[in-house]
């Protein structure tokens, strides 16, 4: 790594250290242009790379207090937060003493809880991508160091907070994490030598019942902060006479103007009304150049259309989102065990795999929801639950009978309990689990199309036995996006058009330490993309892949995320981010964007 091999750029300032400056004007022949880069050369190509502590070009501690007295003094060094455990945290701005007894047992009786998780100011929730350097531990001799945490953070309380974060950001070349609740599962709220705006403060809600915007839609809406997440908002549209729902995930600790919409965001609802980002009808977003906008089908509407589903912290910074909003409707659910309590008999177990998942066109047809697991103890599936809105319990009993019925002629037994409520959002809080924060692990993930079921399902089971065989878990979503309504009323966001033929979305799960040995992780890496989620790519071809939900190395996944949608996406992303201000792996015009050196430096490869 010494500056004479790079005879690539003659024009180039060449200093024989690791980290080179190199004149602006190399890099922007690569289209982008920012004032500084560190040169490196890694397996055998060169890149120019942003600026990381110790570069020639990372700010000096004046410019960190300038910017820490434009944020209101809300700038912090990030501590990760297993450091209360240890004696020192050696950290990349130097060593400090963080052994507090009350802390360390806090960090560890909580680790595995989501809200505590979420509520630290840069802390991921899937620990695979902060690389596990400083999990809660009972020797604090050990070493704690940041891994891919990040080095400082804003703790914005105002839209001025995140305009300074973002032209510090961009001045100095930095790279720049937007952060919301954490929940990421492919490391994109985290992300080493980094310097993170935290959007948690953001936490306005403001309903409207007929909103008034620069779009045809007439009717109810609900205005919320960037930081809202999902169980805050549905609690206080319940709360409306009379109550109101809108599109979340199923996960009620997930935001819902952060990544969720920007990836898509899916959910119970979608049956009804597609993604939350076809539920959008306004946005106000900072873009690269620091600059506060307003995104709707009239004002900026390339923005408005890549912000919904062209890929999380990509475009511009979220502020604050408007939704529409849905009258709530008496709901009926229902949940199924299958497990070895039931049988041992693998043959007859996936008898009843084959069962379930073959009436999922059918269950989606008739408007359910369907959140299960499979593989998660074994020979397991566990669907928690059916959802029926608008449905009765009978009505639900009806719709789910030919599948019980199936189950009773090849004789397997199960475990089931149906409920009923008087709104959907009772269900909600009553039947899905609480998930977990603080493990470990990486996250693929394919859909199934109709087709598919209807033409190949033999194949697709099978794949799923290749994918519990390879050592992973799957997590399922069966719906039908936006089918309830009219086919000229499935909104034109920019998600992969071929959601709308999908009918059960998927999530793949290889548990694999963040601070495993090298090999296994790149191990671990290649078994997801190649053998688990291949076999779901294989056995269905009419599927496609969800940005916040899946693997970001699998190939062609310009085509899997985003469809015909991809060319104007990368239009758009070229028009408002030329700078590579902002940086997510695998979103729109990230193609020459590289993290180097074991997942480090975020790179320009030349
Ligand atoms: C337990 C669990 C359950 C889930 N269930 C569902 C589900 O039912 N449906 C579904 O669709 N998804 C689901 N997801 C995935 C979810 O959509 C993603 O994790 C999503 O990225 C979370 O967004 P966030 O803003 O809450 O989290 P963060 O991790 O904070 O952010 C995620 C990404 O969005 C970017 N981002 C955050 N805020 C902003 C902003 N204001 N402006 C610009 N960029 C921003 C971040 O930089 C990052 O790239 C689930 C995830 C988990 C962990
Ligand atoms: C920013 O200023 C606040 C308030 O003075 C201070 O507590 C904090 O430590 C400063 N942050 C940094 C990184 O110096
Ligand atoms: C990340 O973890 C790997 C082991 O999995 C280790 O080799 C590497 O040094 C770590 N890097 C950082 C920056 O923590
Ligand atoms: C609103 O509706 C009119 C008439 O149907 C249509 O021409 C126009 O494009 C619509 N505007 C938006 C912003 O959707
Ligand atoms: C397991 O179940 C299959 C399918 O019902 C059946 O053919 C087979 O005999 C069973 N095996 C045992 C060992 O019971």
């Amino acid at each position: 790594m010494r500056g004479g091999v790079f005879t690539l750029l003659s024009s180039a300032l060449l200093l024989a250290q690791d980290a080179v400056a190199i004149a602006p004007d190399a890099v922007s022949v690569a289209g982008f242009k920012a004032p500084s880069w560190v040169l490196r050369r890694d397996g055998g190509s060169n890149y120019a790379c942003k600026c990381y502590p110790g570069d020639y070009c990372w700010p000096n501690n004046g410019q960190w207090q300038k910017l820490n007295n434009t944020v209101g003094g809300n700038l912090r060094v990030n501590i990760p937060p297993g450091a209360p455990c240890y004696n020192t945290f050696k950290g990349p701005l130097g060593d400090v003493k963080t052994y507090n007894k009350a802390e360390c047992d806090k960090v560890t009786s909580n680790w595995y809880n989501e809200q505590f998780q979420i509520e630290l100011p840069a802390a991921g929730l899937w620990t695979y991508f902060t690389n596990d350097t400083c999990r809660p531990t009972t020797t604090p001799t050990d070493t704690c160091t940041l891994g891919y945490y990040p080095v400082l953070v804003i703790m914005a309380k105002t839209t001025a907070h995140i305009q300074a974060g973002i032209n510090f950001a961009r001045e100095n070349n930095l790279r720049l994490i937007i952060r919301n609740t954490g929940h990421d599962f492919l490391g994109r709220s985290v992300g080493w030598g980094s310097l993170v705006i935290n959007t948690h403060s953001f936490q306005d809600i403001k309903f409207s019942d007929q909103y008034r915007g620069a779009c045809n839609y007439s009717g109810s809406a609900v205005t919320v902060g960037a930081g809202v997440q999902a169980f805050q908002v549905l609690k206080q549209a319940n709360a409306l006479k009379p109550p109101k729902i809108m599109v979340t995930g199923e996960c009620a600790t997930v935001g819902v103007a952060g990544g969720l919409v920007q990836g898509g965001g899916h959910g119970p609802l979608t049956n009804f009304h597609g993604f939350l980002a076809d539920t959008a009808l306004q946005f106000k977003v900072i873009t690269a150049d620091g600059i506060l906008r307003t995104a709707n089908s009239k004002t900026n509407a390339d923005l408005f259309w890549a912000l919904r589903g062209g890929g999380p912290a990509a475009f511009a910074v979220i502020v604050e989102a408007t939704y529409k909003t849905f009258d709530d409707k008496p709901s009926a659910g229902l949940n199924l065990d299958i497990d070895t309590s039931h049988t041992t008999n693998a043959t007859l177990f996936w008898e009843a795999v084959r069962i379930f998942h073959g009436y999922s066109t059918h269950f989606v047809d008739n408007g359910l929801y369907v959140y299960y697991e499979l593989g998660t103890a074994g020979q397991n599936l566990h669907v928690h639950p059916f959802v029926g809105i608008g449905k009765t319990p009978e009505e639900l009993q009806a719709v789910l009978k030919p599948m019980f019925d199936d189950f009773a002629k090849i004789g397997i037994k199960y475990t089931s309990s149906a409920a009923n409520f008087n709104t959907f959002y009772d269900l909600y809080n009553a039947m899905f689990e609480t998930e977990v924060a603080g493990n470990s692990a990486l996250t693929g993930g394919w859909t199934i199309g109709r087709k598919d079921v209807e033409e190949n399902h033999p194949a697709v089971i099978s794949a799923f036995q290749t994918v519990l065989g390879a050592g992973s878990f799957m997590v399922g979503h069966m719906w039908s996006a936006g089918h309830g309504l009219p086919k000229n009323q499935w909104a034109n966001s920019a998600v992969n058009p071929r959601f709308r033929n999908v009918v059960d979305k998927l999530i793949t799960i290889v548990p694999i330490g963040g601070n495993a040995p090298l090999a296994d992780k790149a191990a671990a890496q290649h078994r997801l993309t190649y053998v688990v989620d291949a076999a779901l790519r294989n056995a269905a071809p009419n599927g496609c892949s969800y940005i916040n939900e899946a693997d970001p190395f699998q190939p062609n996944w310009q085509e899997a995320f985003w469809g015909d949608n991809y060319p104007q996406l990368l239009q758009i992303r070229k028009k408002w981010d030329p700078e590579g201000v902002f940086y997510s792996v695998s979103t729109p015009g990230t193609e020459k964007w590289e993290q180097i050196e074991t997942g480090t430096r975020l790179c320009l490869k030349l």
